[in-house]
């Protein structure tokens, strides 16, 4: 079967790398997580002291782009590509509420974009991919043959994620990360640079009420008809 590019973009916390996993995985695709990459150059400015809970130093940050290297290295005993920021594995540190708070402030930001999507780009040339993201249908591939936009209502979001970053024993209280959501959700669509909106020829799949199974197959059937 020929190889295709598929987008997967939506509101933060909509399972939408687990879906896109288990998709490459079945496929035999790579998988790239945009978002993971987002919060890598956020880690990086936050350990650079060019972010804190009192400032974002965006020309600090933009200045010294040029120092940030992202790579995606396949762990074969997880299954899937983990994050690496000029050769460490941050895949665990990124996923903080710390990095989650931040991030949607180093998004809006151009020059990080720009770059970013041009290594996605890269990555995505081939075809065969599953990336998910914000603008992946809009932006990285406006052509990919497949474009799905998730979206669940903002409790069901918090709460799954809730339960993920306490399964991993962080300690956060629900209203905390229902605020993130909203937060990030508010920024993500209000920005001037590539805001997440849904692709004209991108289909809607609300999974407040569906099963990680029935997601997988409703995309898996859409595949099969292309
Ligand atoms: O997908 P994830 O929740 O990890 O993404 C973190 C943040 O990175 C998003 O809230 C958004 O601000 C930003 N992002 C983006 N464009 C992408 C992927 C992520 O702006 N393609």
């Amino acid at each position: 079967m020929k190889k295709i590019t598929i987008a997967i973009d939506g509101f933060s916390s909509t399972g939408k790398s687990t879906l896109a996993k288990q998709i490459a995985k079945t496929l035999g695709y790579a998988y790239v997580d945009t978002g993971a990459m987002y919060r890598a150059v956020t880690l990086y400015a936050m350990q650079n002291g060019f972010i804190d809970e009192f400032e974002f130093n965006k020309t600090a940050l933009i200045n010294n782009l040029s120092e940030i290297h992202l790579q995606f290295q396949f762990n074969p005993a997880l299954g899937f590509a983990e994050i690496y920021l000029n050769g460490v594995n941050v895949e665990k540190q990124i996923r903080s509420l710390e990095v989650s708070n931040f991030v949607s402030q180093v998004a809006e930001v151009s020059e990080v974009r720009a770059m970013l999507v041009r290594q996605q780009q890269q990555m995505g040339k081939d075809k065969g991919v599953v990336m998910d993201g914000r603008d992946i249908g809009t932006v990285v591939f406006p052509d990919a043959e497949l474009k799905v936009f998730m979206t669940a209502s903002p409790d069901v979001r918090a709460q799954r994620r809730f339960d993920e970053l306490t399964e991993k024993g962080q300690l956060v209280s629900y209203d905390r990360v229902l605020e993130n959501v909203l937060q990030r959700d508010y920024i993500d669509t209000h920005r001037e640079d590539s805001p997440l909106v849904k692709a004209q020829d991108a289909i809607e799949i609300d999974n407040s009420q569906l099963t990680r199974e029935q997601q997988f197959q409703k995309v898996l059937d859409l595949v099969n008809n292309i």
